[in-house]
């Protein structure tokens, strides 16, 4: 058993940390494809908490859940109180007595901080306008299964092409950690920040990685083994008008000629919703080279090994201390002294 942690964002976890839990992901995954659903959430309840809609999120934590023996609780917008006057510290006060983990998609990433603090379950972050760390653990496990040949991760060019978004932030939070080649090539003005920039550097002298923000094409293709990208505008931020998208990111579609830039038999990834005709071709988008939909498959991956993972500590609130056969025997004189049996 382990103390509390929670998963808000890769960097409060080690190189080893991370490999752990991709690398558990991955053997629940085989366990599964030989037709083996080990129980390891049986009994388990998983809250999920979302301020934002969500396809992929939703149903891999839903799906993780039950595979696992466990369930699930959609907490979708309005459904609960939080939102009216009840915090959302309150909220995470009241679930810790009443589930054993939950998740939530927020609007800002404080709400999610703010959770974690006042939960003593573990809280998963289910993407805030800040990261997206659970949609990391699936690509890593994307780009294991797809190494290029006599690579190892640390040998990886990974080059997040478009908006410096959440998800390209959390990409290159966790490439840069993992000791991978990671490049922000993006236009002035919607490149990763400063902040960003810090972290990547930090981790990459650790780790022995790389990292470059750039708008230079010459620079920033050459050599990459996979290609990634996300639509053309935040999610939290107000949208941009179509020609306006168009205008900034242009020259940042992923199309073919721009995967011809890179390493013979790169990979193109995108976390998905994709904007087809925006961010990626169809010709890309449906090719040969594009593992983005076996990407999807593996935010189920990712949420089997997170949930296991992160369910493994020692309860501060244990509901009983009896020990199993005492609280048995406790339960079995209740029924009995008052002709429920
Ligand atoms: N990539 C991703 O998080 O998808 P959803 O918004 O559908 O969950």
């Amino acid at each position: 058993m382990r103390e509390l942690r929670h998963f808000l964002d890769t960097n409060d976890f080690t190189k080893e940390e991370l490999l752990n839990i991709i690398n558990l992901s991955l053997e629940i995954k085989q366990s599964i494809k030989a037709g083996y659903n080990p129980p390891l959430l049986k009994g388990k309840t998983l809250g999920m908490i979302f301020q934002q809609s969500s396809t992929r999120t939703r149903v891999s934590f839903e799906t993780a859940m039950e595979q696992l023996g466990g369930h699930a609780q959609y907490l979708g917008p309005g459904m609960i109180q939080l939102g009216g006057h009840e915090t959302i510290g309150d909220t995470g006060r009241v679930l810790s007595n009443l589930i054993d983990i939950v998740m939530a998609r927020v609007i800002e990433h404080k709400s999610v901080v703010e959770l974690a603090e006042a939960c003593s379950i573990p809280v998963l972050n289910g993407m805030s306008d800040y990261n997206h760390p659970t949609q990391e653990i699936g690509d890593m496990c994307t780009i294991v299964e797809h190494l290029p040949k006599g690579k190892k991760l640390e040998d990886c060019k990974v080059v997040f092409v478009g908006d410096g978004t959440q998800v390209c932030a959390s990409l290159g939070f966790i490439t840069t950690k993992l000791g991978m080649h990671f490049v922000h090539y993006g236009p002035e003005g919607h490149q990763l920040n400063e902040e960003h920039k810090a972290i990547m550097e930090a981790n990459c002298k650790i780790s022995g990685g790389s990292w470059d923000v750039t708008d230079d094409r010459e620079k920033a293709l050459p050599g990459a083994d996979f290609i990634y990208t996300d639509v053309w505008y935040g999610l939290y931020e107000s949208e941009m008008p179509k020609e306006e998208r168009v205008r900034v990111f242009h020259d940042y579609q992923v199309n073919r000629e721009m995967m011809q830039r890179a390493n013979i038999g790169c990979k193109f990834m995108h976390c998905l919703p994709a904007t087809r005709g925006e961010d990626v071709t169809d010709e890309i988008l449906d090719s040969e080279c594009s593992i983005a939909f076996e990407e999807a498959g593996n935010r189920l991956t990712a949420m089997r090994g997170l949930l296991v993972y992160f369910t493994q500590y020692q309860r501060e609130q244990t509901p009983s201390q009896l020990k199993k056969e005492a609280a048995k025997e406790q339960l079995e004189h209740f029924m009995s002294d008052n002709d429920l049996v």
